[in-house]
Formats: C-alpha cells, structure tokens, sequence
C-alpha cells in the first residue's frame, strides 16, 4: 500500500491538466512497479481453495478506468460459482486498462477538423493510445489489438473506451506507416515517454529509427492485427470514424508489405532474388534469426502465400508460408472491404480487398492443407511451396488451434477436427508438452518444460464439450497463482511460470469466461443459470 499523502498528490496530478508527460512519470514514482506488484501476492484473497491474490493496483495508480468494465466485473464475480475463477476474472478482465495504458489523448480539441480538411492529412491527429504488452515498455501491433478485445462489445456504451479504442487504431496506423516490417513500438514522441531500451544487436533491412521502433521481425500476424482492431470495432459499434486518411494510407502500406513478400526466392529465370526484408542478430538461440544471411529458407513460387519471417510468439519461422496468419490475413482482408464498403468508399478498393481475401483463402487451403499418415487430412503449421511441410502448433495466436477463432472455418470442419486432435495430443505434436503438473501447448519461445495457458483458453474457446471447456479453464485456474494468467508454466512445477504480468493472457481468459457466461452458463453459473451477455 502507498502512503495517503503520496495517493493525493497522485489523485491531485490526475485530476488537474499537467501537460501529460509529466503525468506518468510522477505517477510512477508514488505507485509500485507492476512488475514487481504482479509477482508479490496481494489481498483480500478469494476465500476459495487456492487463496488467489488480489492483484488490481491501488485505483490511483491504475491507468485508465471504465463504468461499464466495472459493472461487467460486479455483474460476472457475483454470479460465479467458483471463488478463485472470481478472483482471477476481477484481476484478468481490467488488467489491460488497470496497467498498460502508458498514454491516452483523446484528441478532441482536433477531432471536429479532422474530416474533410487539411488537418485530414497530417500525422498524430485525433485520439491516440499506446498500450504496452505488460512488464516490457513497448507496443506490440497484435498484443495490444488483442489486450483490447474484450472492451471491445463495451465501446458503444462507454465514450471513454471509445476513445480509447480509436486512439488505439489511429496510433497502430502512424506504427505502420512509418515502420510495416516491425513488431513492436516505442512510445510516441509526443507522449513525452523516455524510450525503452533494447540490448539487441539486430542488422534489419529496410532499416528503422530505434526511438520508434523497439523491435523490427516481420511477422504477417502483426499486420492482420492492426486491420482486426479496426474490423472489430467497427462490428462492435457500428463506427466508421477510423476511416482515415492516415489509415487509408497504412492500409496501402500493409498492401504494399503483402505484395513484396509474396514475391518467390527465385525469379522466373531461376534467379536468386533477395527479399526486401532480412533480419539477422547477433544471438545464441537460432530461433532469434534468420538463416542465408537474413532472408530465411528459400520459399517457391505460384503459392499465393504470403511469408512471414517470424511467429507471434517472435521467434523465426522454420519455413516462411505461415499458416495461420495466412488464414487470419484473408479473413481480415474480407471484413476490412465490408467496412470500406459500409462506409460507402472506393468500389475498387473493396473488390480488390475483396478478390485479395478470396485467392489467399483458396491458397491456404490448396497449400497448408497436408495428408498425415495417421490424422488424415490436416493444415500444416508451415509449408514453402515445394512439398516440405512443419507438422506442429504454437500457443500463441494465430495457431492451428484458433482457426475457428479467427473466423477462418467453423469448428465442425472436418480437416479442422482432424488438426485439433493432431495438435493437442503428444504423438501428433512436438510442442505438446505434458508433465504431473500442467499440459497443454507451448512452442520453441520458452522451451521444451513449459506449456502455456493462452493454449487452454484457446482450446476452451473453439471445443463444443463441457468438460473439455471446463478442464481447460480449471488448469488455468490452477496455474494462475498469483492471481493473473502467466505466460507459461513448468509442466512439472505449477509454481514455476514465467511473465506474471503479461496482458494479453488476460484478455483471452476474459474472453474465454465471457463466452462461456454467454453460452454455457451453467458451467460456471450453476445449474440451470441464465445466461450473461454484453448488451
Ligand atoms: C477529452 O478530454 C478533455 C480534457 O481532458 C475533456 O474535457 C473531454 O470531455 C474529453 N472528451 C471525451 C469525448 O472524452
Ligand atoms: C485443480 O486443483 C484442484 C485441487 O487444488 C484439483 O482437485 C483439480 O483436479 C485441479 N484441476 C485441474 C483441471 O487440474
Ligand atoms: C521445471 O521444474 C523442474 C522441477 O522443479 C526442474 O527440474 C526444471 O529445471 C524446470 N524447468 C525449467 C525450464 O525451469
């Protein structure tokens, strides 16, 4: 706990207008560092058999607060059954805003002028938001989009999460603008927030400006992101005020990107053609770089695959035709033409966006799709366009697992079904990991010992069997100690985790309970509950 008097000169500096980037350095010097604040256990404690911590941070030193997140945090806690599920849902579903939100401006005072005249070009004009992943200090394009998520269905309802969430879209598009290879950002500069510093010795190309940029691997997912956070807004509320000239430009920009990694190692006349982009580091874990000198495997021609360099979980991709941010960039290309057209925009935009969504979900299917010996017909993880293929998934999403999540094929899908069981048993899987304490997916991120719970909510959130559902959500529940979903667990020592604070886990849990709260009430609610949904 912090001191009153240290409390009120916080409250005091809130409530007046200090030109904000005072703001958060003053506020962080009266509050406790959330990294270490999230690895310390707080009450009260839940009162039920696994004591969960309390874990929001005093009100003053949150950053950011919402009515209608409350009221859903009050509506979910008092009807739960289970009291450390509670306890993990106050902490998980407000985390996001309780701890990541490093700046805000809502951009008022230019928002009248920004249609429709000069103002309509210039750059950082109308809300802006930068949200951190958690204990690093920068902005990662699919973190945040997804941290995000769950206030989503709240934005029509809450004008300042409203705002919150169009700032968060008009700052992705000055990130993609200026710097479409990379994967996470600095603060901006007119946040007046001291730049986070990478030890990393990367050689990328094309180069970038360290103070914007934190860190530069090209990862296909990143992109699809910064289009789902507007699609999903728009879905949430209808609004088409992201609709920009700055986000028409970086939607050209993610065009531009797509095309040029389309592009085959080899040239019609068999040439070696080096990619546009290559990232090499100087590292002793080979998944941090990039083999031939930065340009990866070589990839063939006449896929309609997009590469991408590295995963979402940032490590290097082992051939480049990624799978599923392939799935999940047709997806978004499709819902991104029915914004544009709602909005009433560009007739060859749309179609272009749209013939663009169609080739690439034919080309995932006529490529990623692969005969098993003992699955049958499944979707490879990875594929380069010559017949090799990496049999496989990965925790963090986009995977094989989330496809129907990602709104690629419905569940019932038979080569879905066939992948799901591929993936989520040892014998199909590498990165399976069981051990006496904990199971389920991981990857090559943290290791061969440690699987992650994010695996578990996404196994929760695409099965249709409650127990499944609800073994999924218990183990998280088990493994979530100090009251927030981690990123992975030891499979042989629950209580050895790694990132207690680590956002994004958070907002999928959220998810994951209120899409059971929705439809499967009486697996949390109790026998015969009716069901809770966000109206
Ligand atoms: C934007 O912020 C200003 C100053 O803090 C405030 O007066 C105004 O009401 C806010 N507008 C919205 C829509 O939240
Ligand atoms: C969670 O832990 C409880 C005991 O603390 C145990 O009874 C239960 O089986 C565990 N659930 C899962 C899914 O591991
Ligand atoms: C996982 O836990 C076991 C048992 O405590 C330990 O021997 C092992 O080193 C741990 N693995 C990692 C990667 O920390």
């Amino acid at each position: 706990m912090i001191s009153s008097v240290i409390l009120a000169i916080a409250l005091g500096l809130q409530a007046t207008a200090l030109p904000a980037r005072d703001d958060p350095a003053i506020l962080r010097r009266a509050c406790p560092d959330y990294v270490s604040y999230s690895a310390t256990p707080h009450g009260p404690y839940s009162g039920g058999p696994l004591k969960l911590p309390f874990q929001r941070p005093d009100e003053a030193c949150r950053t950011f607060s919402s009515p209608a997140v409350e009221k859903v945090i009050k509506d979910i806690t008092s009807r739960l059954v289970d009291k450390d599920l509670a306890q993990l849902f106050r902490n998980a579903f407000p985390n996001t805003l309780d701890t990541t939100i490093r700046w805000h401006q809502n951009g008022s005072s230019k928002a009248s002028t920004r249609r429709g005249s000069k103002q309509d070009s210039a750059q950082w004009t109308g809300p802006q938001t930068f949200i951190v992943t958690g204990d690093i200090n920068a902005e990662w394009l699919r973190d945040s989009t997804n941290q995000l998520t769950g206030y989503q269905p709240l934005a029509a309802q809450d004008k300042r999460l409203y705002s919150l969430i169009l700032g968060a879209i008009n700052t992705q598009a000055e990130f993609v603008i200026q710097s479409p290879y990379c994967n996470a950002f600095q603060p901006p500069s007119a946040s007046g927030i001291k730049p986070a510093t990478s030890s990393q010795k990367d050689t990328v190309h094309p180069t970038y400006d360290p103070s914007f940029v934190f860190e530069c691997k090209y990862e296909l997912d990143s992109l699809a992101h910064f289009l789902m956070l507007g699609t999903e807004f728009h879905e949430n509320t209808k609004s088409t005020d992201f609709l920009t000239e700055r986000w028409f430009k970086a939607l050209k920009t993610v065009l531009r990107v797509i095309d040029a990694q389309s592009q085959p190692t080899f040239n019609t006349k068999n040439q070696f053609v080096r990619n546009q982009y290559t990232f090499q580091r100087q590292t002793k874990i080979s998944t941090e770089t990039l083999a031939l000198e930065g340009v990866g495997n070589p990839l063939n021609s006449g896929t309609g695959l997009i590469r991408s360099a590295f995963r979402p979980s940032d490590d290097a991709t082992i051939l480049g035709f990624f799978i599923p941010p392939n799935a999940m960039m047709a997806v978004q290309l499709q819902k991104t033409a029915k914004v544009i057209k709602t909005a009433g925009g560009h007739d060859d935009l749309v179609s272009d966006l749209q013939r663009r969504g169609r080739r690439l979900a034919k080309a995932v299917r006529d490529h990623g799709i692969v005969q098993h010996a003992k699955y049958g017909d499944v979707y490879a993880f990875e594929v380069d366009g010559y017949g090799s293929r990496i049999l496989m998934d990965d925790a963090n999403i986009p995977s094989l697992l989330s496809l129907p999540y990602l709104g690629f094929l419905d569940r019932s899908d038979k080569v879905y079904q066939n992948t799901r069981k591929m993936i989520t048993e040892k014998s199909g899987n590498p990165y399976y990991l069981e051990g006496p304490a904990f199971h389920g997916i991981g990857g090559p991120h943290i290791g061969l010992e440690n699987a992650w719970p994010m695996s578990l909510l996404m196994q929760a959130l695409t099965s249709d069997d409650d127990a499944e559902i609800l073994e999924s959500i218990n183990l998280v529940r088990n493994s979530s100690l100090f009251g927030l979903v981690h990123e992975s667990i030891n499979v042989t020592n629950i209580k050895d985790f790694t990132r207690p604070w680590f956002s994004w886990a958070n907002s999928v849990f959220s998810q994951t309970i209120l899409k059971v709260a929705a439809e499967r009430p009486h697996l949390i609610f109790g026998k015969n509950a009716k069901p809770y949904r966000i109206e």
